[in-house]
């Protein structure tokens, strides 16, 4: 499934972060969103595969497209085949307003698996701690702050003042900010995109040490399935805090809204691709860049099976005969 679909889904995120890209500036999200999802459902709908969406853009009544449950690829209009069954997790476009703002960090993201690899999150809050391969096994969701970061700095051979923590810039996390100052260590507000914040605590070199902090559960699972690639670990545990979040749990299945999720917990498939296409300038990969010519892409994708990470650099030549491409 891996080798064969990993290309494929490149094709997915490059192409909705292009669409996305159109609109960036424009100050309207739901059009940027839009545009991602659009072009992800019709380029998946190419696709030799039988695939469900397992996180998507909610419940089929509030999403016209890529809702939970609908089914994507080849196999819904070509009979007679034998497509792999794949369940897919999408966040079209992660960082919908910093698109629409130009602000760094917006990306395009699917994670997919075989059957039952991703946890079908609800669309909560979910407590977070993330953490590169040289962290794994060091950092408890329940232990305090201070102490978390000393292990981090043990691991990472350096003092708690050299740590760089990313957290979203959110008034529920004013004690979490001001335990990280009073430990000592740098912080990195960021207004959106724990997703992509996750995944580059997972590349040295990033400049991420961790992310901590509140943010969403299905970003939560998408973090999972790239750091499962990338050998990083992620520690969540669901916000429950009103009866109505508990009867959604009920609903998906969920039977202990306290329990710790470990990476494997989030992302158990023995199967999984993870692949993402920065849509506007970040730390962990470049925007896409229209050149009049062509568009220029730069994506992630890290497959579990083949323990393969490959950054992958496109000059889309638009069907034009005289693009001239440069040297990256
Ligand atoms: P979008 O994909 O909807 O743009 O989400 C951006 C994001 O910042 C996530 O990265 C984060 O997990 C979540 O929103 C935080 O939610 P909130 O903005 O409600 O604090």
């Amino acid at each position: 499934m891996e080798i064969e679909l990993s290309l494929q889904f490149l094709r997915v995120v490059e192409r909705a972060a292009i669409a996305s890209a159109k609109t960036m500036g424009l100050g309207d999200g739901h059009k940027s969103d839009q545009a991602a999802v659009e072009s992800m459902r019709h380029v998946m709908d190419e696709m030799p595969m039988d695939g469900t969406i397992v996180i998507g853009e909610g419940e089929r009544d509030e999403a016209p497209m890529l809702f939970i449950g609908e089914r994507v690829g080849a196999a819904q209009h070509v009979r007679g085949y034998n497509f792999p069954t794949v369940d897919i997790a999408v966040d079209p476009l992660e960082g919908t307003n910093l698109c629409a703002t130009g602000a760094p960090g917006a990306i395009t993201v699917l994670a997919a698996s075989e059957k039952g690899g991703l946890l079908h999150a609800p669309d909560l809050y979910m407590e977070k701690i993330v953490v590169g391969p040289s962290c794994k096994g060091a950092v408890d969701l329940d232990a305090p702050v201070a102490d978390n970061l000393r292990s981090i700095a043990k691991r990472l051979d350096r003092d708690v003042e050299d740590l760089t923590v990313t957290v979203l810039d959110r008034t529920r996390h004013e004690k979490l900010i001001a335990d990280i100052r009073a430990a000592g260590a740098r912080i990195r507000l960021i207004s959106d995109g724990d997703l992509s914040a996750g995944i580059s605590a997972a590349v040295v070199g990033t400049g991420v040490h961790a992310v901590m902090g509140t943010g969403g559960a299905p970003e939560g699972v998408l973090t999972a399935a790239a750091l499962r690639c990338l050998n990083g670990e992620i520690l969540a545990r669901l916000v429950v805090s009103k009866p109505e979040h508990e009867e959604r749990l009920e609903k998906m299945g969920i039977k202990d809204g306290k329990r710790v999720y470990a990476t494997d917990d989030l992302a158990s498939g023995k199967k999984i691709i993870f692949a993402c296409t920065g849509v506007t300038e970040g730390n962990l990969l470049r925007g896409v860049r229209f050149f009049g010519e062509g568009i220029r892409t730069q994506s992630l994708i890290v497959t579990l099976d083949e323990r393969q990470v490959r950054f992958i650099d496109t000059v889309h030549l638009e069907k034009r005969p005289d693009v001239k491409v440069r040297f990256p």
